[in-house]
């Protein structure tokens, strides 16, 4: 509940807003973090492997080099070299620029945004997976939509109960939804892949029962045991997906810089609704830096590190957690999600965990309904490896406390 006293403007807000405001919003979230506690919450970025001193030096090179140009409307050549990089960077993923045009955005969220903003009217039905990305969930929420979820398992968006909802509704006489949200490589939150039976059924119904899909790759490059199946957006020419990156992961999520790449008259349209620009003067350093190939070569190091610390996780859980409390062994991404006894929920106990020395993200955050009461999502990348192993012991003495 927002604790601002209500305002005369506020009945003016559109109705999704109005109800969006009385909910508890994504930063409120924050307060959940208490000093003495590990922060196993949230899905930062290791702040170690930002590249500062590379930054530092592509901000000076762009100053030196294109000076007030950099700074003015519409920026120089180095913001040209930040969407050839990008261009060839989803080439080299497959995505056909014969069809296709991409979208720099002020980050993935953006990007989805966008992607509302083109395609949303109040009414609309999308299909999320349970759980998912739950800041994403706000954003769908204020264009008025129905959310219908599907669930996750180890192989992520189990498509077989999607076909089985769409077959509901096509006899109920329903609308298609418009599209499915889905995050197909080490999924936000519980860490699992699209496998690509799974992708290609998932293709073969977006095309039977008419609906486009919105993939969110924003974890895609950091594989850290092999690489996911192709894109969803490589595996068909039925020119009916989208495909969402992000900078937030791999450089930071301060530069707020993503992408989209759309079949071209889609894409046409994003940038039609995408009102305000984007901030250019941070895409021509990034540009630079890009271009240079420093974020590809760190890369390597970044996986290696994030390899180093999610083995730790599951080397902790596998030696802490009580018996009956299962979780997934995320091949990528920042995320391991946790399934306490069903007696436990994991809301109520947050309270003693963060006395006992670890926070959280309670499992119902992530689900557009009700769900995930017994479940919880730990992030392996912002903490350090003894932090890991704090956090990991106070979860397992909670656990054990709330059976
Ligand atoms: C699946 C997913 N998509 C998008 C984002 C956000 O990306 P950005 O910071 O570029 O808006 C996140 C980050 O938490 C995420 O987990």
């Amino acid at each position: 509940m927002s604790e601002a006293e209500s305002t005369p403007l506020e009945e003016k807000l559109t109705a999704p807003v109005r109800a969006a405001i009385d909910e508890s919003a994504y930063g409120s979230w924050r307060s959940i973090a208490t000093e003495d506690a590990v922060s196993l919450s949230f899905g930062f970025p290791d702040p170690d492997l930002f590249p500062q001193s590379g930054l530092a030096e592509s901000v000076d090179a762009v100053l030196a080099e294109e000076g007030d140009e950099a700074l003015q409307y519409g920026a120089g050549e180095y913001r040209e070299e930040l969407r050839s990089y990008l261009v060839e960077q989803e080439r080299e993923r497959g995505i056909d620029f014969d069809t296709h045009d991409l979208l720099v955005t002020n980050g993935a969220t953006h990007a989805i945004d966008t992607v509302c903003r083109a395609f949303l009217d109040p009414g609309d039905t999308i299909i999320v997976e349970a759980p998912t990305f739950m800041g994403i969930l706000g954003v769908f929420r204020n264009f008025g939509v129905d959310i219908v979820s599907v669930p996750v398992d180890e192989d992520g968006m189990i498509v077989e109960q999607l076909a089985a909802k769409l077959r509901h509704r096509r006899e109920r006489g329903a609308e298609p939804p418009t599209f499915a949200y889905t995050i197909p490589d080490f999924h936000n939150p519980t860490g699992t892949t699209l496998s690509r039976e799974r992708r290609e059924r998932l293709l073969e119904l977006a095309e039977e029962y008419d609906f486009g899909v919105l993939e969110d790759g924003a974890y895609s490059d950091l594989w850290l045991d092999a690489e996911a199946p192709p894109p969803l957006a490589t595996m068909t020419d039925s020119e009916r997906v989208i495909r969402v990156g992000s900078f937030a992961k791999t450089l930071a999520p301060g530069v707020r810089m993503g992408w989209l790449t759309a079949p071209k008259r889609i894409q046409e349209a994003t940038e039609t609704v995408a009102a305000g620009g984007t901030n250019t003067f941070t895409e021509s350093f990034v540009g630079h830096y890009c271009e240079s190939g420093q974020l590809d070569d760190n890369l390597p190091a970044i996986r290696e590190a994030y390899r180093a610390k999610r083995d730790h996780m599951l080397d902790e859980l596998e030696e802490n957690m009580p018996a009956e409390v299962e979780w997934t062994e995320p091949a990528g991404g920042f995320f391991v999600w946790v399934t306490l006894p069903e007696s436990v929920d994991a809301e109520a106990m947050l309270e003693s965990a963060a006395e006992a020395g670890v926070t959280y993200l309670p499992g119902p955050m992530f689900y557009p309904g009700d769900g995930g009461e017994n479940a919880l999502r730990l992030s392996f990348t912002y903490v350090k490896k003894d932090e890991i192993t704090a956090g990991i012991e106070a979860l397992a003495a909670s656990i054990a406390q709330a059976r």
